[in-house]
């Protein structure tokens, strides 16, 4: 006997029947994303053997156009979600401005198309990031208001994980028949193991609380590790399985740290809220920050409520 398998199909058909009102429209966007990030996914397992690196408007051996490989995630996304119908307005961290579409659609989706670039070349793993509200006709909306979020990892396995407000659940990919299957279940962040992720090389521009942190962390009897991939969403994606820590906070020359309020730090923040965890971005929430603009910036600790408490307690 098999156990049974649950695709991702088949779960968000399931939560779409807990809502009586509920008319498809999430499940028709949600399948469209899925169907997107497959896409990127397999231009990601070919990136290294394909041409297609660091080199936007030149052409490739057959003579078409290559675009680098966020470029051409960006594209995807636009056009899978354009052609849906379901969402009137998207916005993209590879876009100066939101893309206001004429139809029926009841959200507005924001994406960072493909998070750790830097990281594409040298074949560590990457991701895409989204983030749903419901239409307005604000589009800076505070990250409260999410309706859904989540992100999919490129990796040694393809994982979606996403939360539409009632807990995490994560889905691997079987490539052997293109379909993400429920591995993941109901995702609560550990509380006890101690793994913090800053980018120490900027010790000389931190601000002195978070020196005084790291320090603590490394004397401290509880044994600590340190782990930077330098995505974010693989940072954050292990921090939510394994406990710990995930910090870009502020410096002496950075105000707001440089991480993406609306595409990046919100819809991770969500998550990691929703699997019991916390996020902290200066003296607040990041959920509650209202945005003042599409590309703001802030800075951003998250991960385990305790670790995210012990770094907190050294803001005077
Ligand atoms: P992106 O590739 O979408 O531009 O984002 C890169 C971000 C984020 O993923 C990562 O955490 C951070 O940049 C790394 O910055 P540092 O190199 O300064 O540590
Ligand atoms: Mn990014
Ligand atoms: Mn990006």
């Amino acid at each position: 006997m098999y156990n049974k398998i649950v695709t991702l199909t088949e779960y968000l058909l399931k939560e779409e029947q807990k809502f009586e009102k509920a008319t498809g429209s999430f499940t028709l966007l949600m399948t469209t994303l899925e169907n997107a990030v497959k896409i990127i996914a397999s231009h990601v397992k070919q990136s290294g053997l394909v041409d297609i690196l660091g080199k936007t408007g030149s052409t490739n051996a057959s003579g078409d156009e290559v675009k680098k490989l966020d470029i051409l995630s960006n594209e995807i996304l636009v056009d899978c979600l354009s052609q849906s119908g379901q969402a009137q307005t998207l916005a993209s961290e590879e876009l100066a401005d939101a893309i206001s579409l004429e139809n029926n659609g009841h959200y507005m989706v924001y994406f960072d198309p493909l998070d750790g670039s830097s990281n594409i070349e040298v074949n560590v793993n990457i991701g895409t990031i989204f983030s749903i509200y419901l239409n307005d006709k604000n589009i800076l909306q505070p990250g409260r208001k999410q309706v859904a979020a989540g992100y999919i990892i490129y990796g040694p396995s393809v994982m979606f994980v996403y939360s539409c407000g009632q807990g995490v659940n994560g889905f691997t990919l079987d490539p052997s028949v293109g379909t993400f299957l429920l591995s993941h279940p109901n995702i609560i962040i550990p509380e006890e193991k101690g793994i913090y992720s800053f980018n120490e090389s900027y010790e000389p521009i931190f601000h002195k609380h978070t020196l005084k942190y790291l320090k603590d962390v490394k004397n401290s009897e509880k044994k600590y590790t340190s782990r930077y991939i330098g995505s974010m969403v693989v940072d954050v994606h292990r921090t939510l399985l394994k406990g710990g820590i995930f910090g870009y906070p502020s410096d002496k020359e950075r105000p707001d740290g440089i991480l993406r309020l609306m595409y990046e730090v919100n819809p991770l923040a969500y998550i990691i809220q929703q699997a019991g965890g916390l996020a902290f971005s200066e003296k607040k929430n990041p959920l509650d920050i209202t945005p003042k603009q599409l590309h703001q910036r802030v800075s951003i600790v998250m991960g385990s409520k305790k670790e995210v408490n012990h770094y907190q307690s050294f803001l005077s």
